[in-house]
Parts: structure tokens; sequence; C-alpha cells
């Protein structure tokens, strides 16, 4: 059996110690010092000789995260790790998949390319795959994409009575389908307009069948909360109660979660990001990802 060892960037120890119980892994040691002039410096076990490692790193602020991240992922094979994953649960940087305007980065494309270069294998929850089909298209790495769909369902059928799944855009299609499914519930998909950061309009179909079914918005991504918002207000036009809404990773914008709690009933999320709206637990998901990946 491989000698296993499971740490953790600052803020991911909950899950880090899930998972560790779960593998019988060992929890070992990652700690983060910040300088007063803002440059980190990592402190890791120095024992890793032939050890498989994982590093759990859920990337919500992605870029103050980076760096500290490359420097724990190579001073861990220099003190000998045979090999060293990365367990982001929430993969950050996927929305920018493409050129949107000319000159811009695709930084999806450049993330994986910086990750890839720096781990062995790659652990995520719905990754926001759009244009880019697979994490193949642009990991050189095993990367494995897991999906919360059964776990949103499940919360959905336990929670609330008589639901209507609803995703706020095209994109959010692909959960949307799978979690009405498995919940036993009718689905609808909005079409979103987006035309800035905090800026999004929203088509609603007619809605009339559904008259009377509790409305759950179902999403990957949870930023500003505009697109909830705005889904919110068209159900509310269309004569439905305020939505309960379902998130997989909770990023939550500076004061979005105020406002979007204003316009809903509740709010939920996985713990892909550790928040006050957590609600469902990811970490069986990921060991069991984990277990399979484990080297001889
Ligand atoms: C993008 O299409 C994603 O699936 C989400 O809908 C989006 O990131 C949500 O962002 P916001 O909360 O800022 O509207």
């Amino acid at each position: 059996m491989a000698d296993r060892r499971i740490m953790a960037m600052p803020g991911n120890e909950v899950m880090a110690d899930a998972l560790a119980a779960r593998l019988g892994a060992r929890r070992a040691v990652l700690d983060l010092h910040r300088f007063p002039d803002g440059e980190s410096l990592v402190r890791i076990d120095d024992d890793l000789s032939g050890a498989q490692v994982d590093i759990v790193c859920t990337l919500s602020g992605p870029d103050a995260l980076a760096l500290p991240l490359i420097f724990a992922a190579r001073t861990a094979r220099e003190f000998g790790a045979a090999s060293v994953g990365l367990v982001a649960p929430y993969l950050a940087y996927m929305r920018q998949d493409v050129r949107f305007r000319p000159g811009e980065a695709v930084t999806s494309v450049l993330f994986a390319d910086l990750v890839s270069r720096e781990f062995d294998r790659l652990v995520t929850v719905d990754p926001h795959l759009h244009r880019h089909k697979s994490l193949s298209d642009i990991y050189r790495i095993p990367a494995l994409a897991l999906g919360a769909a059964p776990l949103l369902a499940d919360w959905v059928r336990d929670n609330v009575q008589a639901p209507l799944i609803v995703g706020p855009d095209e994109e959010s299609a692909q959960w949307v389908a799978e979690v009405a499914s498995r919940a036993g519930a009718p689905h609808v998909v909005l079409r979103k307009v987006r035309h800035g950061d905090r800026d999004v309009e929203i088509a609603f179909p007619d809605m009339a069948a559904f008259a009377g079914r509790q409305a759950v918005l179902v999403d990957d991504i949870i930023s500003s909360g505009r697109s909830m918002i705005e889904a919110a207000r068209g159900l509310s036009a269309a004569g439905f109660a305020p939505p309960v809404c379902v998130a997989v990773h909770p990023l939550f914008a500076e004061g979005a979660l105020g406002t979007l709690s204003a316009a809903v009933a509740r709010v939920v999320s996985t713990d892909s990001v550790p928040h006050g709206t957590n609600a469902i637990t990811l970490a069986p998901l990921i060991a069991d990802a984990l277990h399979g990946l484990e080297t001889p």
C-alpha cells in the first residue's frame, strides 16, 4: 500500500482531515507564512520520501494561492515525494475559455499549463466545462472532473416539495438536467446574456405549466450572484414564490450573499469552498476518487 499524505493549504483543513480519515492517510504539515512585505513562505513535512502526496487547495481567490501552491509542490518533490497531486474542489480560471475580446489571455489554458507542469494529477469537482469539453483538452496530467449533480439532487429531493429545477443559462443545462432527472422533477433552462461582470439579462419561456411548484435555481458557480438574482426576479414576475438556490461552488464576491439572500428563500452550496451556505459535503465523492488513484 502506498504511503499517502494529505496536505492542506490554509483554509482547506476540514476537507483535508475528512479525506485523510476516509483514505487512512497521514495528514502532513503545510504551513504558509506571509511576511509583512506580502511574500509567502511554505513549510512542509521533510520526510516525504516515496510518499504519494495530495495537496488540498480549493481555488477560490486563485491569484494569491497559485505561487504558494507551486512552492509547496516543488518543495514536496525536493523532500522525496514520489508523486504530488492537486485536489482542488473548485478549479479556477475555467470560465475564461476563449479570447472574448482581442488581446485577452485565455487563462483556463495558461493555468492548465502551469498546473500540468507542477502536479502529477488533478482531482476537481464540476469544473466549468463549456468551450473546453473535457479537462484533457487543456490539462496534460490525469485530471478527474467529478460531478456533484447526484448530491445536489439528493439534497433537493430531501428538502424541497414539488420542485421545479431551473438553470439560469444554457451552460447550466448539463447540471440541471441531471439534477432534475435524479430528483424526479421537471426542469427549465433559461437564456442569459451577460453584459458585464455584474450585469446580466435573463430571458424566460412560458412557465405556466409549472405553476405551484417550488423553483430551485441550480448553477455551478455563484460569484456576483447576479445570475441567480435576475433569475429570481423573473421567477417572481412569472408568479413563482422566492426560489431556493443551489450551487456547487459558493465563491460569493463581496456583498453578493446579502443581496441574493434578500431575493430568494434559501441559498445552499457544496463545501467545495468553505462558506456559511455549505449544506452538501463533497468529501465522500472526492475520497472515493482519490482511493481509485492510489499507486501500489
Ligand atoms: C457562468 O456561466 C457560470 O455558470 C455562472 O452562471 C456564473 O459564473 C455566475 O456568476 P454570477 O454569480 O457573477 O452571475
